[in-house]
């Protein structure tokens, strides 16, 4: 018998998720972004659903490569750009579309001894100050490409930093129209927040990735419902064991949680190798055959415990929704998990640990 726990990616959720942010952009192109082997999904997972995009966006080669080997023929663009000049071989040979971010990439351009011409999206450092040409470098750096006879199409292209908080896009818009003004090319700039909370005029191709996977940019001002999206990943198992405490007893390790009245909880076949959190607290929201329910005490590598005091119909092989759907219906938001652990919903669907098995339905 296989340990009970199971990861289903929902493929309805995610068509519905692509249909949901392209309406938000209906100008517009859309690359589904499937860096980080498509958000913890699976590349290969959700390719089937997400083949309704425009183009796919890629952290490296290898998630390139992969996708061409899907069969998709379309545009496939590197986020990052090449590392290294032999890179641009295989961008010939698998004919992707690659950011240019710095003066090295120009220079590995002039080096490359081109077989056709390549398209690249040159990118403004708008504000992040992460990847991208300084403002007053930007048209300089447009140049130069331009006469490299490497290059055929040059699109034009900056990330938001605040586009899910109160500082929002201006100033950055206000930076990149600036900066691009009159220079001719696609332009691509909007992630998930972007998308749907700023109307971002002039885009030809925008960037969502966590609204594609059900989750919301800016939880928790605003839940995935609030957005209409789906979630897109259900991560559930059992529980393998049920404990009686009396007042006093406390659970797991480090006794972080002690019982002050009599409590029965239940051990569930999931810890942080599997992905979940270990900083999540006690009192962190699941489902325990659909019903809401808390976490008490450490979780361990491959245990954590829930209060099932309230639920007395629940008990060894209980179904558990650690988040996603539960089978009565009932949904735990990613998001929310997240927030008890401090953190996003992008980074615990990115943790889900390899040695969990997954299922695709629709
Ligand atoms: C350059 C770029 N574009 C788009 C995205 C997608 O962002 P989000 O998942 O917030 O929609 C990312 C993600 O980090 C990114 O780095």
């Amino acid at each position: 018998m296989p340990r009970p726990i199971l990861a289903t990616i929902h493929s309805a959720a995610l068509r519905h998720n692509l249909a949901r942010v392209r309406a938000g952009a209906p100008d517009a192109r859309v690359w589904a972004i499937v860096k980080a082997n498509a958000y913890g999904h699976g590349i290969e997972r959700t390719y089937e659903a997400l083949r309704a995009a425009d183009g796919f966006a890629v952290l490296d080669l290898d998630e390139a490569e992969r996708v061409r080997r899907l069969g998709w023929r379309g545009p496939v663009l590197l986020l990052e750009g090449v590392f290294e000049l032999r890179d641009l071989e295989l961008c010939s040979r698998l004919n992707l579309w690659h950011t240019v971010h710095c003066d090295e990439q120009i220079d590995m351009l002039a080096a490359h001894k081109s077989h056709a011409p390549q398209r690249v999206f040159l990118k403004l450092n708008s504000g992040m100050n992460r990847l991208g040409f300084a403002p007053e470098r930007y048209r300089a750096a447009w140049a130069r490409l331009n006469a490299l006879p490497q290059v055929d199409e040059i699109s034009l292209m900056t990330h938001f930093s605040d586009a899910d908080g109160e500082r929002g896009i201006s100033s950055q818009m206000a930076v990149f129209a600036s900066v691009t003004k009159d220079l001719p090319g696609e332009r691509s700039l909007s992630n998930s927040a972007a998308t749907l909370r700023h109307s971002v005029p002039g885009s030809d191709w925008i960037r969502p990735g966590i609204a594609v996977y059900g989750s919301a940019p800016d939880f928790p001002q605003h839940r995935a419902s609030d957005w209409g999206l789906q979630p897109a990943m259900t991560l559930a198992s059992k529980i393998i064991a049920t404990q009686d405490l009396m007042p006093g007893d406390s659970v797991g390790y480090g006794s972080t949680f002690v019982a002050e009245r009599a409590l029965r909880i239940g051990v569930v076949a999931c810890g942080y190798a599997d992905g979940y959190p270990r900083v999540c607290p006690s009192g962190t929201p699941v489902l325990v055959n659909g019903i809401r329910t808390r976490t008490v005490g450490r979780v361990s590598m491959d245990m954590l415990a829930v209060d099932l005091t309230e639920l007395p119909e629940s008990g060894f092989d209980s179904e558990v929704t650690l988040w996603g759907h539960a089978a009565n219906g009932a949904l735990l938001g990613i998001d929310e998990v997240a927030h008890s652990a401090g953190t996003l919903g992008y980074e615990l669907m990115c943790a889900l640990a390899q040695r969990v098995p997954v299922a695709v339905q629709d």
